[in-house]
Parts: C-alpha cells; structure tokens; sequence
C-alpha cells in the first residue's frame, strides 16, 4: 500500500476538447492504477485571472468535474475534489508566501508573458503574482512525488521545486521534491488544422452530442490537394488522418494511409471510419456525463466526499509543517 503519490488539478476556465482528453485526462486515468492520485479542479486559480466575474467560475467547476468523472477518474481509487473546499491549501500557501522571494515570481516567464497578453483587465494583482505559490502549495501539500503536466506547466513545477527546497532547509525535511511527469504527444488538431484550442474556435469538445461531433468531422479539413475523388492525397499533412492516429487501429491505419496515396479510398469513407471510431471511444464519456446530469446532488457528493478525504490527509501535512517551523501551539 505504500504507492507513490501523484496530483494534478486543472483550472476551470471553459469546456474540455479532445486535446484535453488525449494529453491529459486519459493518462491521468492510466495512473490511477499505479499511483495514489489526488486530481482537483483549481477554482481559486481561476480567480487570478477572473476576478471579475467569479459566478462563471463556478459552472465551469461542474463541468469540469463533470469531465473528470466522465473520462475516467474514479473516486473509489483516486481523490477528486475542489481546491476551495479543501481549506488547508490555502493555509500552507500563506505560509510559503512568506519564504518565497518575489523576484522569483517576478522571473516566470509564463507570469511576463500573461502580463503582456492580457490587456482587458488588469492582472496586476498579488495573488496573480502568487500564482506558482499557491500552485506549490497545492502540489506539496499531498507530499506528491509527481506531477503530470503539459510542458507549458514545466516553469512552475521548477519554482515549485524551490520552494520545497528552501523549506527543507530552512526548517526540516519535510516535502519530497515533485518532479513533473511529461506527457510526451503529437498535437491534436482541430477541423482547421491548426492545434486544437479553445480561442481558434475550431475544437471537438467532450460535451459535444453525437450530431455535433459527427458533422464537425465531416466537415473537417482534410489534404488540400485532394479536390476531386480521384486525386490522390498525403496523409501526413490531413487533419483528419491526426486525429485518426489516436483514435484508429494500426490496421485501420495502413489501410487508411495506403488507400489515400492511391485515391483508392474517398475522404467521405475515410471519415466515416474516424467518426465511428472516435465515437466509440466518447461513448462511455457521454453515457457517464447524462447519468452525472441526470442524478442531481450526486456529482456534489463525490466532491464532498473527496474534498473531506482530502482535508483529513493535508491536515497531516499542516501538522508536520507547523511542527518543522515550531509553530504548533
Ligand atoms: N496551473 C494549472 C492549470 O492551468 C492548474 C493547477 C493549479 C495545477 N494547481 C496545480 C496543476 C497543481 C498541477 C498541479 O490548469
Ligand atoms: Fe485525409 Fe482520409 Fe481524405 Fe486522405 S482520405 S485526405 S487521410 S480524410
């Protein structure tokens, strides 16, 4: 029972699309069986940028957690819950303000580079600065080992390390060092071919119903050269053919790619191929999401169930924290 411990959480900041799925959620499925997992939904972070319409970060809580349950994550193995609802986050982040140097904040690059790219609020705020604080104190407040994350998240994870570190040595040991669990994978595109995101408008998203993921498929880019039938095509600069690498089997594969270089197989077959494919896999996420909608208070109380769990291991932590800086009274 001495499993190593993983956690990652998500900031709830609109729907989730199949990118989402692919890079993230599904592999934090897998590590459900190998790993003690604690995955949260970070709605006081989307309050750095937010602040000034916190009622929409509440819907997007749900329906984050929605997804979360949906793809996958189970609350029989993992602990799944809502940073607001586990106060003790809060708690060791007043803490760990007070041993990080500012110019280390200063110095993240992803906090220059949101400064520079949000222009229609200001996010001149401490607690935007104190992003990577909180973060580091959700992440080591569960003694996680590791942390699965996109590169983009790298530079926190760095900071994250720091801190811990510097908490070690000021007091005593008592955080391992979280290392980040990259997830290595190609891009998902979306029906335009450029990466599938949020802002290009040009997602398949997990609350997507059937129709609507089979006409954004069907109508999704594919090789520009193959205007008629008969034209041959290359499967390697087709949208269609990415996505059909996550979603199709190797035989489906070969068959798909060979079939294409020769125009033997139309881009209408091709796709039917990939909108079966890609359904069969959402099916379960889609029954799962209706049952969740369905059953009102149900998807609350495996938040509350998971945020107590939670409570009651982080109140271990703050436990040995205060005692490391002789605080305990
Ligand atoms: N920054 C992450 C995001 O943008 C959310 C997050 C908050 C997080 N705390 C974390 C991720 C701790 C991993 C570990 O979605
Ligand atoms: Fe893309 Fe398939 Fe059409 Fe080839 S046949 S261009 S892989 S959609």
């Amino acid at each position: 029972m001495d499993k190593k411990r993983v956690l990652s959480g998500m900031q709830p900041s609109g729907r989730l699309h199949l990118g989402n799925l692919i890079g993230a959620l599904s592999n934090w499925v897998k590590l459900q069986e190998s790993y003690n997992c604690f995955y949260f939904v970070a709605d006081w972070h989307a309050l750095t940028t937010g602040y000034n319409n916190p009622s929409a970060i509440k819907d997007s809580t749900i329906d984050l957690l929605v997804n979360f349950i949906s793809a996958g994550l189970d609350p029989e193995k993992s602990t799944i819950f809502i940073q607001s609802m586990v106060p003790n986050h809060a708690e060791l982040h007043i803490l760990l303000s007070m041993i990080t140097p500012v110019g280390w904040l200063e110095r993240v690059p992803t906090y220059k580079e949101k400064i520079q790219e949000i222009q229609d609020k200001d996010i001149n705020s401490y607690g935007f600065l104190g992003y990577p604080v909180l973060q580091t104190a959700d992440i080591i407040i569960y003694r996680a080992h590791y942390v699965p994350v996109g590169v983009d998240q790298v530079p926190h994870l760095e900071i994250s390390r720091e801190i811990s570190r510097r908490f070690n040595h000021l007091y005593k040991e008592v955080f391992p060092e979280p290392e980040a669990l990259l997830t290595e994978f190609p891009k998902v595109l979306g029906v335009d071919g450029r990466k599938m995101s949020k802002s290009y408008d040009n997602a398949i998203y997990l609350s997507d119903s059937p129709v609507i993921v089979d006409n954004k498929i069907k109508t999704m880019m594919t090789d520009p050269a193959r205007v008629k039938r008969k034209d041959p095509g290359n499967p390697e600069v087709c949208p269609a053919y990415q996505l059909h690498k996550f979603f199709s089997n190797s035989q489906e594969l070969s068959e798909i790619s060979e079939g294409c270089k020769i125009a033997l197989i139309g881009c209408i077959d091709c796709k039917k191929i990939l909108i079966k494919n890609v359904s069969d896999r959402l099916t379960p996420l889609w029954e799962k999401r209706s049952q969740l909608l369905q059953k009102e208070g149900l998807l609350m109380d495996i938040a509350r169930v998971g945020s107590e769990k939670a409570q009651k291991f982080t109140a271990e932590t703050m436990n040995l924290v205060k005692d490391a800086m002789g605080l305990s009274l």
